[in-house]
């Protein structure tokens, strides 16, 4: 089976695997767990911010953050298709007890000029504005980059207005490594970086919020109150340290083979293929008859696993457990699916 679902499907690495019985164990929630103070104070250093909180998930840490920054009733800006929004359970009103207001994006990207006119000002009628939050790399817009300039553009207006901005960084990695620029760098903007160890760089389980020493200590509540208070979480950590050190700079591979999926891709008549920027690819089936539930039984039929986008979209990922010859073996499967359709 190809699986091109999702860079969470990556398994640990030997290395990641071997760490676990090496790593240096105590109760986390007493903070006596060298292993998780070491992956929390290296992802800090990577991200060039004050501290690092190990959290158990990519959704638990955009919660624990929108927790952290804000109270409830107040008012969150965010991207219209943003997974915070999309894919987090609602965790954001049902927990945190915010108000999401969803800005329509341009391929993800938060246009400055529309954050503007949408920050509304102090009124006696309006929740208090607090946060914004945008995602990078943005999976819904098909694994987009938000480049620097936009970060940078969106801070100094939620700054300017008393806001912080929050990024969720699932895929923060390929963000850096598709524009080359230091990680710290692109992230400096931000006031809190949530990131994830489990995507495409293959760790089994994990998250990391980065932030100030202020904001991750209050986090740390937030945290224990959402049950995310581990004890021997090292056995996490361990393998997240093998990750930050081994797992980065390979994500070029799964952005060379997303690259080389969409470009056979877009050979396929009335197959629209996004402009694919990292790891995920996604096409658009509408003018080939096909709904995408329907394409996506005969594709594991055929030994190939995506996901539904949406009616006739699917997403394609890339990741280390997919090689060159694999994405060209599902480019000849989809293409005979199609084929036989017309
Ligand atoms: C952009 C983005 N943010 C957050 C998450 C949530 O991560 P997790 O599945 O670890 O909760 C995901 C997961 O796919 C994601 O793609």
């Amino acid at each position: 089976m190809i699986d091109l679902r999702s860079d969470t499907v990556t398994l640990p690495t030997k290395e990641m695997l071997e760490s676990v019985l090496e790593a240096r164990l105590g109760d986390d929630v007493s903070r006596e767990d060298e292993t998780v103070n070491t992956l929390e104070e290296t992802a800090a250093k990577l991200l060039g911010k004050e501290a690092g909180l190990l959290v158990t998930s990519g959704t638990q840490g955009n919660l624990v953050s929108i927790m952290t920054h804000t109270t409830p009733g107040d008012e969150v800006y965010m991207e219209a298709e943003s997974h915070v929004y999309y894919y987090e359970v609602g965790g954001l009103s049902a927990i945190a007890g915010v108000i999401p207001h969803l800005i329509p994006g341009n391929r993800g990207q938060i246009p400055p000029e529309t954050l503007e006119e949408e920050l509304r000002p102090p009124n006696i009628h309006f929740p208090n504005p607090r946060l914004v939050v945008i995602e990078n790399t943005h999976n819904r817009a098909g694994g987009t980059v938000i480049p620097q300039e936009n970060i940078k553009a969106i801070a100094d207006i939620s700054h300017d207005r008393g806001l912080s901005l929050h990024i969720d960084g699932a895929r923060i990695f390929n963000a850096a490594v598709a524009l080359n620029v230091d990680v710290a760098k692109l992230v400096e903007p931000a006031d809190s970086i949530t990131f994830c160890l489990s995507k495409g760089l293959s760790a089994p389980v994990g998250s990391v919020i980065v932030g100030s020493e202020e904001f991750i200590e209050k986090a740390r509540k937030y945290r224990k109150m959402l049950g995310g208070g581990m004890r021997q979480a090292g056995i996490i950590a361990a393998p997240g340290l093998v990750a930050l050190k081994t797992m980065i700079e390979r994500l070029r591979e799964d952005h060379e083979n997303a690259r080389i999926l969409a470009e056979n891709l877009t050979s396929i008549e009335n197959l629209k293929v996004w402009p694919v920027e990292t790891n995920i690819v996604i096409v658009d089936l509408a003018n080939t008859g096909y709904q995408s539930t329907d394409f996506l039984q005969k594709l594991e039929q055929r030994g190939v696993r995506a996901v539904s986008f949406g009616k006739t979209l699917v997403r394609f990922t890339t990741h280390r457990m997919v090689s060159k010859e694999d994405v060209l073996q599902a480019f000849t499967i989809v293409a005979s699916i199609l084929e036989s359709n017309n």
